[in-house]
C-alpha cells in the first residue's frame, strides 16, 4: 500500500492540504489494506495513522502495515483532534462526497481550532487507474463470470422461475471463489427484458422470448459485470434486430475506444450506432462506467463525462435497447483502457444464442 499513500501525498501536497482523514470503506481499505468495516485513516505529509475500535485492533495489525494504529475512544473524531494538534496541524481535508450533514456539524464542534476542508474524490481519482496486481484479479472476475454464462446456458428451461437462474448463477459465481455477487443478479425475461436492471423475479420463463442475464463476482475485493441475452426458442425478427443493432453499436465502440477520448466521446460511440436506427430513445442510459472495488465507480461512459479515459482504466461497454411491452437487449463487456486502445477481460459469446 506504500505506494498508494506515497501518491496520495504528492496529490494532498498540489492542493496543498496539511492532512485528510478518509472514513469511507472502499477509499479506506485501497489506502491502508483494511477490510473491516469501521476504522479511520488520518494522513498528514509526515505521519500516517489508522485509527479503529476494540473490536478491529487485532484485525488491523495484521492488514494495515505502514500506520500507527490507534485504538480510539468512544468519538473517533476526538482522537483525531488531539492527534492534529499534537502535529500543530490546524487544518483537515475531508471526504466531502461520505459526509453526511450531521457528521459534519458534530465535527465542526469537536475539532475547534482546525479548519475543515473538502477534499472531493482524492482516493476516487487514485482508484481510477488500476496497476497490474488490480488488473489480474479483475481479469480473474471476469473469468469466473465468463464460466458462470457458459453453465448457466445449460440450465436456461421454460417453466423455470426467473430467481431460480440467479441462485444458480450466485452459487456458481460463490462456490469459484467469489465473496459475493456484486450487485442484485439481473434476470430479466420476456416483456421484464425491457426493464434495463429488472433484477430476478418470479416470473416463469416462457419460449421464444428473449432471457438477459446481468450478474458479476466480488472476488479478492474487485467486481466483474457482465450482460448477456439469450433467446429461448425462436424468435422474432424484431427480437433479432434490437439483437443485431445493439450488437452492432457494442462491437462499434469496442473498436473505437482509445485513450485520450472523453467519456462523452466514447459515449456516442454507440448511441450514434443505435440512433441511426431509430432506436436512439429506446436506449436511455449512459454506455458504461468505471469498475473496480465497486460495480459502479469513475469514470463514466456517459452523455456527461468530460474525464479524458487514460492507460489503467476500467470500464464496462453496455449499450441497450429496451422497449416497453416487448422486450430488450443488453451487450456488455468490461475492458481495460491500454496504451493504444483496450483490451477486454470478458470474453463470452456475443453472438446470440437460442436455448
Ligand atoms: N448491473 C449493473 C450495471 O450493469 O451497471
Ligand atoms: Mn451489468
Ligand atoms: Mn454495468
Amino acid at each position: 500500500m506504500k505506494h498508494r499513500l506515497d501518491k496520495l501525498r504528492e496529490r494532498l501536497a498540489t492542493q496543498g492540504l496539511e492532512a485528510l482523514l478518509i472514513g469511507s470503506g472502499y477509499n479506506r481499505q485501497y489506502i491502508s489494506g483494511f477490510t473491516g468495516s469501521a476504522g479511520w485513516v488520518l494522513v498528514t505529509a509526515s505521519k500516517s495513522w489508522f485509527l479503529t475500535d476494540f473490536r478491529y485492533t487485532v484485525q488491523a495489525a495484521e492488514q494495515v502495515q505502514g500506520f500507527d494504529i490507534v485504538e480510539h475512544g468512544p468519538d473517533p473524531i476526538a482522537n483525531v483532534g488531539e492527534l492534529l494538534r499534537g502535529e500543530g496541524i490546524s487544518s483537515l481535508g475531508f471526504e466531502q462526497e461520505h459526509t453526511v450533514y450531521a457528521q459534519f456539524v458534530k465535527w465542526f464542534k469537536t475539532l475547534e481550532g482546525i479548519t475543515l476542508v473538502p477534499a472531493p474524490g482524492l482516493v476516487e481519482e487514485l482508484r481510477m487507474i488500476k496497476d497490474e496486481s488490480e488488473l489480474s484479479i479483475m481479469q480473474e472476475a471476469a473469468d469466473l463470470a465468463d464460466r458462470a454464462f457458459q453453465y448457466i446456458q445449460g440450465l436456461i428451461k421454460p417453466g423455470m422461475k426467473e430467481s431460480d437462474i440467479a441462485l444458480e448463477l450466485e452459487v456458481f459465481l460463490r462456490t469459484g471463489g467469489a465473496d459475493s455477487s456484486c450487485f442484485d443478479t439481473i434476470v430479466a425475461s420476456g416483456e421484464r427484458s425491457a426493464l434495463p436492471h429488472g433484477v430476478a423475479s418470479s416470473r416463469i420463463i416462457g419460449s421464444n422470448e428473449f432471457v438477459k442475464l446481468d450478474f458479476g463476482a466480488l472476488y479478492n475485493g474487485y467486481c466483474s459485470d457482465i450482460t448477456r441475452t439469450v433467446a429461448v426458442g425462436e424468435v422474432s425478427d424484431k427480437h433479432r434486430e434490437i439483437y443485431d443493432i445493439v450488437l452492432e453499436a457494442q462491437l462499434h465502440a469496442l473498436d473505437h475506444i482509445r485513450p485520450g477520448m472523453t467519456g462523452k466521446e466514447a459515449d456516442a460511440l454507440a448511441r450514434d450506432v443505435i440512433a441511426k436506427y431509430g432506436y436512439g430513445d429506446c436506449f436511455g442510459h449512459s454506455l458504461g462506467h468505471g469498475l473496480g472495488m465497486e460495480v459502479h465507480e469513475q469514470p463514466g461512459l456517459s452523455k456527461r463525462s468530460d474525464t479524458v479515459l487514460k492507460p489503467g482504466m476500467v470500464v464496462t461497454v453496455e449499450p441497450g435497447i429496451y422497449i416497453p411491452g416487448f422486450g430488450g437487449v443488453r451487450i456488455e463487456d468490461d475492458v481495460v483502457i491500454t496504451d493504444s486502445g483496450i483490451r477486454i477481460l470478458t470474453s463470452s459469446t456475443k453472438q446470440l444464442i437460442v436455448l
